[in-house]
């Protein structure tokens, strides 16, 4: 069995969780889920970021403590995972004590080292971006521009990373690719930006005086640690780097380097292309021990986000009826789990912006899988029970049209799993459409209803029924890893929970044996109706 680690970015839980945020994690779960099915023993890490100096800006505003802030947020997108049936193996909250002392034996070692120095410096500084500027920040006008928010003028002592030094490496393992980077256009985009900023050393501290919320330097307590350096750490501490003895949490050794690591586009450059590698290589992991990135775009939305950047005006465009409803947690109490999760992972290319739409979501839903799997679910079932007493033959019958869909199916899961080994979800999910709409064609061409009246064709319909039940049994499985408890729903009423593989290897043709008893047809996918009929 090999292993598959698979982070997310963690969240700043500075306020509610977004479509943005819940995109991340349903892309990660279905990842980690389809892992499962491959036969990986799979580590999902995922979390919330909960230092600094934004989170202490917000609670300043709002007038609460911040550890009160960084916890109430935090347990809503708890909540909001739970509700998403988003499954992790690890929660990455950066307040945790045993993520604090790896954060602190990382600084230490590096520190004797000889890779961490501290200087005074005397420049511009991005509240909102919390970092400082250089005169390549600029833009053409000679001003920082909007996306930097307020700018100050600082002077201050600060700890230092020696970046710079590990620059040339850098270009080096993202050129060879040892450093991994999907999709392949983004890496282009890493190599210039290592030229700009490979350049100058990291600033990891900030003033306690100005941020007392973060990890304090172990040398030098008048110090935090600046949360980039604190939260890129989480992917290593919670997989147990440097442990304490007697934790619980993993070993190491069997988890690292991660297969994916799953950020949006805005976190790429420069803290997950440059400073997380240049960390991981000044404290001593080789070439061959650097995760994989997987970079998603932008679910783009207006207000959701809390950002300013690339939103469009989608949310006006939606009908007065729906209520602008982006909150993640909400739409899936309107529109169910299902819809939410299908609609985030089906209506983006992996590695591409979209534009959030809840009448697509409604569309896709009512179509895909309210109309077309709904719908093969209930005939085959339904006129499995009528016509067969829900008892199913050997399905293997040689005529023309079962044949058809045997291959329809083959090659279904063949292009199945080349989309999602390229994580290419959409592809997957149109690859099992596709054979959704085969089976209801099937149905069409060859009517049971009809064929049933002619005595002769009695062992026909039993075929094309146990051809419909043993595809829909397949189907299940292999949207488990999108809709995992849909799946579960439609395999229970094939009565084949038991009998499912665990293992993609071993789904093959025949799941559901001659003589097997199906159980009763439910509807899975409700049909989505607004009040006002829209
Ligand atoms: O960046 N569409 O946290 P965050 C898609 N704490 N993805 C989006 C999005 C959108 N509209 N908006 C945000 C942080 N994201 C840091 C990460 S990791 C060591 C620290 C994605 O809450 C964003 O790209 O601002 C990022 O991957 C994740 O949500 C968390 O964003
Ligand atoms: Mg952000």
């Amino acid at each position: 069995m090999s292993k598959f680690f698979i982070t997310t970015a963690i969240d700043y839980p500075n306020g509610l969780p977004h479509i943005g945020h819940a995109y991340e994690k349903v892309l990660a779960d279905v990842i980690a889920r389809y892992r499962r099915l491959c036969g990986d023993e799979v580590f999902f890490l995922t979390g919330v970021d909960q230092h600094g100096q934004k989170m202490q800006q917000t609670a300043d505003r709002e007038g609460v403590n911040v550890a009160t802030l960084a916890q109430r947020n935090t347990r809503k997108f708890l909540a909001l995972w739970e509700k998403l049936g988003v499954h992790y193996d690890g929660w990455a909250a950066t307040t945790d004590q045993n993520h604090k002392r790896c954060v602190q034996k990382i600084l230490t070692t590096l520190h004797q080292e000889g890779q961490l120095y501290k200087k005074a410096y005397r420049g511009f500084y991005s509240v909102r971006q919390e970092q400082y500027l250089t005169e390549k920040d600029r833009n053409e006008k000679g001003d920082f521009g909007e996306e930097w928010g307020e700018v100050i003028e600082l002077e201050e002592e600060n700890w230092y990373f020696k970046l710079s030094e590990h620059a040339d490496w850098l270009k080096e393992a993202v050129s060879s690719g040892d450093f991994g980077i999907f999709p392949e256009f983004r890496r282009a985009e890493v190599l210039n930006a290592i030229d700009r900023a490979g350049e100058t050393d990291l600033c990891i501290s900030r003033p306690r005086e100005r941020l007392h919320w973060g990890i304090e330097f172990p040398f030098d307590p008048d110090f935090v640690t600046y949360v980039w350096f604190d939260a890129l750490i989480n992917y290593v501490s919670f997989a147990g780097y440097r442990k304490e003895e007697g934790s619980d949490l993993p070993e190491f050794g069997n988890l690292w380097p991660a297969n994916t690591q799953i950020i949006g586009k805005d976190i790429l450059v420069p803290a997950h292309s440059i400073y997380w590698p240049c960390m991981l290589h000044a404290m001593g992991l080789g070439d061959q021990e650097m995760p994989a990135l997987l970079v998603h775009g932008w679910w783009n939305i207006r207000k959701a986000s809390g950002n300013s950047d690339e939103g469009s005006d989608t949310e006006e465009k939606m009908s007065k009826s729906l209520g602008n409803v982006v909150d993640p947690g909400e739409l899936a109490d309107r529109f169910g789990v299902d819809a939410v999760r299908y609609y985030l992972v089906r209506d983006i290319v992996t590695g591409k912006d979209s534009a959030f739409d809840v009448a697509r979501l409604i569309t896709l839903f009512n179509s895909e899988l309210a109309n077309d799997l709904g719908n093969l679910l209930n005939r085959s079932l339904n006129m499995t029970k009528r016509f067969l007493g829900g008892e199913l033959v050997s399905n293997n019958y040689d005529d023309e049209p079962c044949a058809g869909v045997r291959e329809s199916l083959s090659s279904a899961t063949t292009a199945y799993l080349a989309a999602m080994d390229e994580h290419d979800l959409p592809g997957a999910l149109k690859a099992i459409n596709g054979h959704v709409v085969h089976c209801n064609q099937f149905i069409e061409k060859n009517p049971p209803f009809e064929l049933r009246k002619d005595e002769t064709q009695g062992e026909r319909v039993a075929a094309i029924l146990s051809h419909l039940c043993e595809s829909c049994a397949h189907l299940a499985v292999l949207l488990s890893p999108f809709l995992p408890a849909a799946a579960t729903k439609i395999l229970g009423q094939l009565r084949a929970g038991d009998i499912a593989p665990r293992t993609l290897d071993s789904l093959h043709w025949g799941l559901l044996p001659s003589g097997h008893q199906i159980g009763k047809a439910k509807p899975v996918f409700p049909r989505i109706v607004l009040e006002d009929g829209q």
